[in-house]
């Protein structure tokens, strides 16, 4: 008897577009399991930056890596917990230190397979929806379905302004802007796995749209190519 893993949903697009927002209230309403990969990305980048590690050292990063147990816990309803070798870092992960320092882990060859592999253990069974810039050109290409989040450039940074006054990080908005103008363009011209749109994903701006409309699109999108 053959076995038939459940689909996989693929999110991918650049910092501030919506997709993690998008990707959870998916996974609830498909009763689905949610994994946010730049969460880890992000735990590994705060590890580095407490422990000292040369974040320009591609192979203290991998060693470090190699000695993280990363748990992302996939309560879809939630901000994903992160925890690194059994201690929670979840509130951890979106201060301005990390921002400015995840992109360099994640530019790393040898750090990227590792966590592919990690990324595709976690996938294996299906039944997730999955977040990040490689899901549908590196990690899981055989998704069923696949979407390209992005919005403008200032709708973005208002977002994550939002998000940053949450847990208490009052931020310009032009910093922010070029903040994450710089974070696209490493995110996008990194040699190893670039942001880049799938072929196959579809394309959804989310500049003048609320969150309710998107995740409607991408649900109905969803019942219309998943069976
Ligand atoms: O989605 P995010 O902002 O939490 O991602 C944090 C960083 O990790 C971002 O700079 C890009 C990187 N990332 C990546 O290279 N590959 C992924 N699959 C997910 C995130």
């Amino acid at each position: 008897m053959s076995f038939r893993r459940r689909p996989i949903i693929a999110f991918d697009g650049p910092a501030g577009a919506g997709k993690s927002t998008v990707a959870r209230q998916v996974a609830v309403e498909l009763g689905y399991r949610y994994l946010d990969t730049g969460a880890m990305y992000r735990a590994l980048a705060l590890a580095a930056l407490h422990s000292g590690v040369d974040l320009r050292d591609e192979q203290e990063v991998l060693t470090l890596l190699k000695t993280l147990v990363i748990d992302v816990t996939g309560d879809p309803a939630a901000l994903t917990r992160v925890f690194v070798g059994g201690e929670e870092v979840t509130d951890l992960l979106r201060t301005p230190e990390v921002n400015a320092s995840v992109s360099l882990v994640a530019e790393f060859l040898s750090v990227r397979d590792e966590m592919v592999q990690r990324q595709r253990e976690i996938v294996r069974e299906g039944g997730v929806v999955v977040d990040g810039r490689d899901v549908g050109t590196v990690i899981v290409p055989e998704a069923e379905v696949k979407f390209f989040l992005t919005a403008s450039l200032t709708a973005r940074a208002q977002r994550r302004q939002r998000d940053l006054a949450r847990i208490g990080y009052h931020v310009d908005l032009t910093g922010l802007a070029e903040d994450i103008s710089r974070r696209d363009n490493l995110d996008s011209t990194r040699v190893y796995a670039p942001l880049r749109q799938a072929a196959d994903a579809v394309l959804i701006d989310t500049s003048n749209q609320d969150v309710e409309d998107v995740v409607a699109e991408v649900i109905a999108h969803c019942r219309e190519h998943v069976r």
